[in-house]
């Protein structure tokens, strides 16, 4: 097996609290004038640049930033079809209800799998020449068996954090009749796609009529863990409710959104830190112009943070964590280094995983190379493309 050694960092983000001789400034671990050791996809030795040990190959990263990748704990990329109107819409004045999200379902069930297949490939090689390096992907726009099931399929090809999302919305062949789509959910629908997911998700919000109530979601999360699925919950997005509630009642790893939280949201989310993790999309409030969720009071109260891009045909149609990292730091007063950890190590913790966000021996070698001398330049130069994942081994830098 091939051993690589980066050499030539400026800057390495380990998010390592542990690690000797880093500055642990905020808690990223970082190291200047660093190497880093792969071998076989994992890391083998992370340290001073001149004390790297000897490789087969050697790559200089000549003079750039390395980070952990960036780990997109939630996104919707099985879809097909244009919801631009909808964007466009909202840009003069439309609220988002969800109800669009029956648009792409047609699309996506009129979608050959070839289709399908090229659709999702390229959302997530578009995240990987952003810094991207794992991806959560969600079911969600089939919402039949048949099309629920072939999403998860077609997202297990790309990543092993796939995640059923029956529950999104009731579909329009549905109305009226909720208690029976619930039961296709739970029963049919989730017999096809438990052995293509990791997770069970539901879309819980009292303000959308095609969402699911408390009672529906307890539901479903009961049977998706009966299931051997671990929970997520889409809660607290278009007003106040019971999504935090759940979802630290049941132990869920992640509540995602949590726009609108009360002052006892936020208590239950601090005492359940070790276990739930909110997950903020301010990728979504800047495409639905909604007030962004605050970060900085979740922070303040010992909750556990993470940020997602939230990718979707929908409410944010953006891969790019870059995007989410400076909105996180201009409208929602993080610092860049708790943005960065969110995106990263904290992201990675709501997926309930330590062998990525954080550089360290025996993790994944899963990192990102920054054209910038600091990580502070993801927030110092917006817009600007200035990250993308480091292919281990491979060719890269100048
Ligand atoms: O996370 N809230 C529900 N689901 C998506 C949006 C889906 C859509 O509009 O297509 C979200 O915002
Ligand atoms: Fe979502």
């Amino acid at each position: 097996m091939t051993s690589t050694v980066f050499t030539g960092i400026a800057e390495l983000v380990t998010n390592d609290a542990l690690l000797d001789g880093a500055d642990h400034a905020e808690h990223l671990g970082i190291l200047t004038d660093a190497a880093v050791v792969e071998q076989g996809g994992l890391i083998e030795w992370v340290g001073p640049a001149s004390q790297a040990p000897a490789a087969d190959q050697r790559r200089g990263v000549g003079g750039n930033s390395v980070i952990p990748g960036f780990v997109d704990s939630h996104s919707h990329l099985v879809f097909a079809g244009d919801r631009s109107q909808e964007f466009r819409a909202r840009m003069t004045g439309a609220r988002y209800d969800g109800g669009g999200i029956a648009t792409s379902v047609d699309a996506t069930r009129a979608a050959s799998d070839d289709d399908l297949r090229l659709l999702v490939a390229a959302r997530v090689a578009e995240m990987r020449s952003q810094g991207t390096t794992t991806v959560e992907i969600k079911s969600g726009y089939g919402l039949n068996v048949e099309d629920e099931a072939r999403s998860l399929r077609i997202a297990a090809e790309l990543t092993s954090e796939t995640t059923f999302l029956g529950a999104h919305v009731v579909p329009p062949e549905y109305a009226g009749r909720r208690s029976e789509y619930v039961d296709l959910v739970t029963g049919e629908m989730l017999a096809a796609c438990a052995p293509h997911a990791r997770w069970i998700d539901v879309f819980c919000e009292p303000n959308s009529a095609h969402a699911f109530t408390e009672d529906e979601a307890k539901v479903v999360l009961s049977a998706g863990r009966d299931a051997g699925l671990g929970l997520r919950v889409h809660g607290n997005q278009l007003g106040h409710g019971p999504g935090v509630r759940l979802a630290v009642e049941m132990g869920a790893a992640s509540v995602d959104h949590c726009t609108f939280l009360t002052a006892e949201d936020i208590e239950q989310l601090a005492a359940a830190s070790e276990t739930t993790v909110a997950t903020l999309l301010p990728g979504v409030e800047f495409s639905t112009r909604s007030p962004y969720p605050d970060a900085r009071r979740l922070l303040d109260a010992g909750v556990s943070i993470a940020l997602a891009s939230d990718c979707n045909p929908g409410t944010c149609y953006s891969s790019s964590i870059p995007f989410v990292l400076a909105l996180a730091v201009r409208e929602m007063n993080l610092t860049p280094a708790e943005a960065l950890f969110a995106a990263t190590a904290g992201s990675a913790r709501s997926l309930r995983r330590s062998d990525i966000g954080v550089i360290r021996v025996g993790n994944r070698a899963d990192m990102a190379v920054l054209d910038a001398p600091s990580y502070l330049h993801l927030f110092y130069r917006p817009g600007v493309p200035i990250a993308r994942a480091l292919e281990p081994g491979s060719r890269h830098g100048h």
